[in-house]
């Protein structure tokens, strides 16, 4: 597959291709010159040093893996090795990693001399079908999940789904759930594939068509919408309860799997029956033991309440949303209505 979009300016190319990590010239990697490589110590560092090995100059930086690592001190790191290294604003910065090597990566390029290019090679399904595409950076402060960022889109985004290969069942999970939302409220079409999956490895072997599926679907939004004044906030698609239970899980629970779970009250009654069945079958949770008293100061916190009201999405049918302001009250509503009905 290979794709682009246009997006501040700025056009990407995506491409998915068995292999291609290995072949990143081909796929628009301009690597001619200094690179700064980000990778962490739970991503097998095989991957990271392939790709250095193509760059002319590289430097390797290797981050503690996790969420806290999204925070100043690690970025200043970063910032202060693009400083070491004598890189200027020809020079560049690689993502080789998840969500949050990513995010951190992409705003040390963002802000490094008012930024610099950036390329990125997710090694997650959840971060190749999500966060790599689309220019959102940012890291974490004062508890507040991405609330220092910026939109810096990546020059080219290389998924190849054999690093894919050494993910834990529950990490393929996490991606399967953030490109089944996609298809949930924007495609029916590949609703209707995920439909068709029977197990796990019936979607594991659909990889590459479910990565570009949701890529064409996330590169629409974008192109559209990149600062998420409205059409980009379907991709918060089960995130607002799925935010609230991933803090009550206090860790027990992964993201997407608090997605998962936060996309069944945003779904009309029958389209529940069919989203339950597909997530039933890749092995997702469709209930969830929380009361939803315990969820309502996460979601009074949610950083996308406007007012009274925050912005949900709610699909109706497969491949549709509609954007709705809703009172937590409401939303609480759903949630009980979805869950706790069942305790
Ligand atoms: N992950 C949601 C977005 O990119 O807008």
């Amino acid at each position: 597959m290979r794709e682009s979009y246009l997006a501040g300016g700025r056009r990407t190319t995506i491409s998915a291709e068995r292999g291609a990590i290995r072949r990143l010239a081909e796929n628009g990697f301009d690597l001619g010159r200094r690179v700064l490589v980000v990778t962490d110590d739970g991503v097998p560092s095989a991957y990271a040093e392939s790709v250095a090995g193509q760059a002319k100059e590289a430097r390797l930086c290797v981050i503690p893996h996790g969420e806290s690592s999204k925070c100043f001190a690690v970025l200043e790191n970063l910032l202060a090795e693009l400083v070491r290294g004598g890189f200027d604003r020809h020079d560049c910065v690689l993502a080789v990693g998840g969500g949050v090597v990513g995010d951190l990566a992409g705003f040390a390029a963002a802000t490094y001399m008012r930024g610099i290019d950036f390329y990125n090679v997710p090694t997650t399904l959840l971060a190749a079908v999500d966060s790599s595409v689309g220019g959102k950076t940012a890291i974490d402060f004062m508890g507040c999940k991405n609330i220092v960022g910026a939109f810096h889109q990546p020059r080219s985004v290389l998924i190849d789904p054999d690093v894919f290969g050494t993910l834990p069942d529950r990490q393929w999970r996490c991606g399967l759930a953030e490109a089944f939302k996609m298809a949930l409220t924007c495609d029916r079409e590949t609703f209707e594939m995920f439909e068709g999956f029977d197990s796990l490895d019936d979607a594991k072997a659909a990889v590459e068509e479910v990565v570009a599926r949701a890529v064409r679907v996330k590169k629409a939004v974008v192109e559209a919408d990149e600062r998420e004044a409205r059409l980009r906030k379907v991709l918060n698609f089960g995130h607002t309860l799925g935010h609230a239970i991933e803090s009550a899980a206090g860790g027990k629970l992964l993201h997407g799997e608090c997605v998962a779970l936060g996309m069944l009250p945003m779904c009309a009654t029958d389209l529940r029956v069919r989203v339950e069945k597909v997530l039933d079958r890749l092995g997702l949770p469709t209930r969830c033991g929380f009361r939803a008293e315990e969820l309502r100061e996460a979601l009074m916190h949610d950083k996308k309440s406007a007012g009274e009201k925050i912005d949900a999405v709610l699909s109706e049918e497969a491949g549709t949303y509609l954007l709705c302001p809703l009172a937590p009250e409401e939303l609480l509503g759903r949630y009980r209505a979805t869950f706790e009905e069942e305790l």
